[in-house]
């Protein structure tokens, strides 16, 4: 750990301290001799959660009179909380874009401790590219998705604030790790002997691993660095998914079969889960906005700026990074 000395010995408060991302930066914040107060829901998972270390407190976002714990206490705030999947658009501003108004306007009036906000945003925001070219902070943002349109304003809520906030925004690509479930879908596929390429081969992407991720995070909360400006953060390098497949299958040490699935076939199956989700309260594990996401040509962006900026160098490339994730899934048997 390299970027935290601000944060020995001040207060944080990290919203969606239960998820992926939020649960492994509320462990590297206590690593680095801060006090946590960690934002989850009632219904919240806390098994990645230590809760004899931090202060828990229950807050729904989704309600528009909930209120920001210990806000006078605060030095850092860590906004992680989101959704990733919902069952409409509503559903996904709600979260991603009207719970940042609430959050900020109360950090605004009653946060007078406070150094800096970390803005969580993601690379679908902006969306996707064109293959071959990265996108950069300069590139207009242009998100396909509800998901995309709904983090893009809560980056826009977040910007406004850090008028009178410092706050940075950070958009990552595909973040994996320990923990995490989507990939680790892939992983497991992976792992019985079967790559899926959905569409043409030679789709590329950036990534980012969870430390590096949350260590970029530490590194961006840095009070003297502050410029209200969002960043894109991976590690630096493009991938394509069969790379990505191929590495994993090494690792693992399995052959690997190719199932090609046409895109024309994506669409009766997102319709089939969606009307499957229409009887459950939960999103469908699949859906039309997902089809989206996956046929796009490229999800990767230059993370050149933050790196400059904020003298960040990711420590994780895809090697070690899935060697990592994969131990540590077979030590949990995930795997
Ligand atoms: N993982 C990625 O690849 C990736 C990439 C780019 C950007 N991001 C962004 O990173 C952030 C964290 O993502 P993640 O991967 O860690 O997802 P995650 O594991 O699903 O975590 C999301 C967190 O938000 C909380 N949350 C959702 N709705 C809430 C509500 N109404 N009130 C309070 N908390 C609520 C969740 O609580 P529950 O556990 O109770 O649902 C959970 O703690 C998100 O903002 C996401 O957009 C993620």
């Amino acid at each position: 750990m390299t970027a935290s000395l601000h944060l020995k010995g001040a207060t944080a408060l990290v919203t969606g301290a239960n998820g992926f991302i939020g649960s492994h930066l509320v462990d590297q914040l206590l690593a680095c001799g801060c006090k946590v107060h960690g934002l989850v829901r009632e219904s919240s998972n806390l098994k990645w959660l230590d809760t004899s270390k931090i202060d828990l407190h229950r807050v729904d976002l989704a309600r528009s009179d909930f209120k920001v714990p210990a806000l006078e206490e605060l030095d850092y705030v860590f906004h992680c909380a989101g959704l990733t999947k919902a069952k409409s658009r509503s559903g996904y501003f709600q979260i991603n874009a009207v719970a940042c108004s609430n959050l900020y306007e109360q950090c605004q009036k009653r946060g007078s401790r406070i150094k800096s906000i970390v803005h969580l945003s993601s690379l679908a925001a902006t969306g996707p590219g064109p293959q071959g070219r990265l996108v950069d902070e300069i590139t207009p943002c242009k998100p396909v998705t509800f998901y995309g349109q709904s983090k893009l304003a809560g980056e826009e809520i977040a910007l406004q604030y850090s008028q009178s906030i410092p706050l940075t925004v950070i958009r990552p690509p595909v973040v994996y790790g320990p923990r995490e479930e989507n990939f680790f879908t892939f992983i497991k596929l992976i792992q019985k002997g079967w790559g899926l390429q959905i569409g043409r081969a030679g789709k590329e992407l950036s990534l980012i691993y969870v430390s590096d991720l949350v260590e970029a995070m530490l590194k961006a909360s840095d009070p003297s660095k502050q410029k209200g400006r969002s960043y894109f953060v991976t590690d630096g390098r493009v991938y394509i998914w069969e790379q990505i497949a191929k590495e994993c299958a090494r690792i693992m040490n399995v052959d690997v079969k190719t199932l090609k699935v046409p895109e024309a076939m994506l669409v009766p199956v997102a319709l089939f889960f969606e009307a499957w989700s229409s009887f459950s309260s939960k999103p469908a594990l699949f859906d039309r906005q997902r089809m989206i996401d996956i046929r796009q040509s490229s999800w990767s962006a230059s993370p050149e700026n933050f790196f400059k900026e904020f003298e960040f160098t990711p420590q994780y490339e895809l090697s070690r990074g899935l060697a990592e994730t994969i131990n540590w899934c077979q030590q949990e048997k995930w795997l």
